[in-house]
């Protein structure tokens, strides 16, 4: 193994920049030269690809975002185009590359791979819908995004005794919506994974009326709907005023905590373990803690599953 290049790819997370550190210094500890390939699998077809030192990756472990940027690449999405991202990494003498990212990124990881050129995944998404890793980089930062907001909001609707419907990212996982409506006290946390029964939701809202709460808070998962529709339809059959609050994108964004920033450095350490054992195919995580290397294949085929007695928990606390 005497170079490895790394890419970010798919949204953006917290922890990519501790991830990139982790792969450049510990490929440079052991010898191995190290580049960064610019704005995804479509840098590596642009040959968007420099060395990378240790200095590169100096004071960026704090930083949100990806100092190698992140694009989505139409032409990558077809077999010529990866064949031609495997020939321009042969031609750079790159016989080594870390793909982090999330699902999609993960699965064109194993494309390349598959194709001939030794790679790991590192599991890197606000999502958290990748099967069998305890969670993956970004997730823990979004979830204190989301808190951060859900408290600011909480005040306001106690002020005016409003139901606030706060929807949050996932794309189509319910693990930030969950979590987040767990440690928030959410009266009902609504995601793609469980059946929704409108009328709880209005009962709940209203109980918690009668009893003298000052607000409600819901949080809705953006693969269920649209927040500012299903405040509206909570409205229409309540009269309690409702209001919707978006997060978007400020749960990409930020610094990443101090758990993203170890998990990141741990998995991006990992990978390059890996490729220097002569591993490959294989996607990094923390499972049950214990740093492992799961087949990609095999674990792209599985389905991320939400904590079925956390969402039970959330029914029974939000009586
Ligand atoms: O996958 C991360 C994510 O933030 C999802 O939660 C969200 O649905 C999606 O990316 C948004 O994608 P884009 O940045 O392309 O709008």
């Amino acid at each position: 193994m005497k170079k490895i290049g790394v890419l970010t790819s798919g949204g953006d997370a917290p922890g990519m920049n501790a991830a990139i550190r982790a792969v450049v210094r510990k490929a440079i500890y052991h010898e191995i030269q190290a580049c960064g390939i610019y704005n995804g699998f479509q840098g590596l077809l642009d040959n968007n690809i420099k060395p990378l030192e240790v200095g590169s990756v100096g004071d960026i472990i704090h930083r949100g975002g990806t100092i190698l940027y992140s694009a989505r690449s139409q032409e990558f999405m077809t077999h010529t185009g990866q064949q031609r991202a495997v020939e321009r990494l042969k031609k750079e003498g790159i016989d080594g590359l870390v793909v982090i990212g999330g699902d999609g990124s993960l699965r064109g990881a194993s494309n390349i791979n598959q194709l001939g050129i030794p790679t790991i995944g590192v599991p890197a998404t606000i999502d958290n819908d990748i099967s069998d890793v305890d969670s993956t980089i970004g997730f823990d930062t979004a979830l204190n995004t989301v808190i951060e907001a859900i408290d600011k909001i909480r005040d306001t609707a106690t002020s005016h005794e409003r139901t606030y419907v706060i929807e949050v990212m996932g794309r189509n996982a319910g693990d930030i919506a969950l979590y987040t409506g767990l440690a928030g006290g959410a009266e009902s946390i609504i995601i793609p994974e469980k059946s929704h029964d409108f009328e709880e939701v209005i009962k709940r809202v209203t109980q918690s009326k009668l009893r003298g709460k000052k607000h409600s808070i819901i949080v809705l998962a953006e693969g269920v709907g649209d927040g500012k529709e299903y405040a509206e339809r909570i409205q229409a059959a309540t009269s309690f005023e409702t209001r919707a609050s978006v997060l978007g994108y400020i749960q990409r964004g930020g610094s990443p905590s101090a758990r993203d920033r170890t998990l990141a450095s741990r998995l991006g350490a990992k990978a390059v373990d890996l490729l220097m054992q002569h591993e490959r195919g294989k996607i990094v995580g923390l499972t049950n803690n214990e740093l492992t290397a799961h087949d990609m294949n095999r674990l792209l085929k599985k389905k991320h599953h939400i904590n079925e007695a956390m969402y039970q928990l959330s029914k029974e606390l939000s009586i």
